[in-house]
């Protein structure tokens, strides 16, 4: 790929839907969860920091970077949950893949929809470790961008296959349905919260608002079941109600970062939790018992974007769906930069024959 030393690979939205649609969202899905699982196996070999966040009264714009020593990534993504009334996007993205030898970027790519896939193979891969074995009902609380991202992933990696909706806007829950027909789910549209978590056996929260909100109470919370806890994902910004963390046996990414971000804001900061890439790696069990209640805390960290875009980088060279962006200066010579720019603004002979005619 990349001959030109300016050139950097370069995925537009356009070419993110042709990749998804050529490869198959489920295929796309199980794929991409394997890189995340690879990358938590490998967990210490990372740089880690929670992310950079910039709050503001509407939202969060927020950087987030890693590296494993041989490549460096970052994704730059925003949270406004009122944007939707605007025509907007809640959550938007787009990162960089980087090689560490020289610093040069090797990927730039849009990440709203990879964002939306890797949350949701993320979602997945906490749930295998987590969920009770057999588990095929699942609610799903918030039915906006991310829901059937995340009820596919479900499906394609743990065989969920029922499905119960629920949305304080009936028109989410309505267009989820409609665009989740023909999957292999059945699906029922719910009028509440309580509703929807009657008889689910996994429950997905994946609702934004920027307030500390209870999508559910203690006593929609029976024994044995896994939350997916997705939407709470700020300081300020919580789902759960704090009495089912205190019933639950919680397990996150990165502990720094969900303190500040996740349901566990609500707990003290000594609060027992479980990092997720030890239970991946079999140091420390994941479920252990059929009434245990167990809760991913899901924020959203680094590592699971830098899987993301390697998986990107690596599908590339075989779609070769992407543009070849003039991205770095190249002069011929490295240090004459500035040379670079007044070769640039001499004629060529061309145009100066043009022009003297
Ligand atoms: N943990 C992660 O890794 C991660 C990644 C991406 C997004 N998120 C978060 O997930 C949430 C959802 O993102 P999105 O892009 O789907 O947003 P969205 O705005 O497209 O959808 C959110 C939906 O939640 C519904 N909702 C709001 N309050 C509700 C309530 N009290 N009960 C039921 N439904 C309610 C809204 O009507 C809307 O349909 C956001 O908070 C976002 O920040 C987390």
């Amino acid at each position: 790929m990349q001959e030109r030393l300016n050139i950097v690979p370069f995925v537009s939205v356009d070419h993110m839907m042709k990749l998804v649609l050529a490869t198959g969202v489920e295929r796309f899905l199980i794929e991409l969860a394997a890189y995340i699982e690879e990358d938590f196996r490998r967990w210490e070999c990372f740089d880690k920091t929670p992310r950079i966040a910039s709050h503001s009264a509407e939202g969060v714009i927020e950087l987030m970077p890693t590296s494993d020593g041989e490549a460096y990534g970052f994704k730059y993504v925003n949270g406004h949950p009122k944007n939707t009334r605007f025509g907007r996007q809640t959550v938007t993205a787009f990162g960089v893949l980087a090689d560490v030898g020289n610093g040069y970027p090797i990927l730039l790519t849009e990440m709203t929809i990879l964002t939306a896939l890797r949350t949701a193979a993320m979602s997945a891969v906490a749930a295998k470790y987590l969920a009770p074995k057999g588990a095929r009902t699942m609610a799903m609380i918030g039915n906006g961008a991310q829901s059937e991202f995340q009820a596919i992933a479900f499906k394609a990696i743990l065989g969920v296959d029922k499905l119960r909706l629920y949305d304080i806007d009936p028109s989410a829950t309505a267009r989820c349905q409609k665009n989740l027909a023909g999957m292999g789910f059945e699906i029922t549209a719910c009028s509440s919260s309580q509703e929807a978590v009657e008889g689910a056996e996994i429950v997905t929260t994946v609702t934004a608002d920027k307030q500390y909100a209870t999508i559910l109470t203690d006593n929609m919370v029976g024994p044995g079941i896994h939350i997916n806890a997705v939407g709470g994902d700020c300081p300020g910004k919580t789902e759960l109600h704090r009495d089912i963390l205190l019933r639950s046996d919680i397990f996150v990414e990165y502990p720094p970062q969900t303190r500040i971000e996740g349901e566990i804001q609500q707990l003290d900061p000594d609060h027992p939790v479980t990092e997720l890439w030890k239970v991946i790696t079999g140091q420390v069990p994941g479920r252990s018992g059929g009434r245990q209640i167990t809760l991913f805390d899901s924020v959203g960290f680094a590592i699971e974007d830098f899987s993301a875009l390697r998986y990107v980088r690596d599908r590339l060279k075989e779609t070769g769906l992407y543009e070849e962006l003039d991205l770095l200066a190249d002069p011929d010579e490295p240090r004459d930069l500035f040379g670079m720019i007044l070769r640039a603004a001499k004629p060529t002979p061309v145009a100066a024959t043009v022009g003297a005619l």
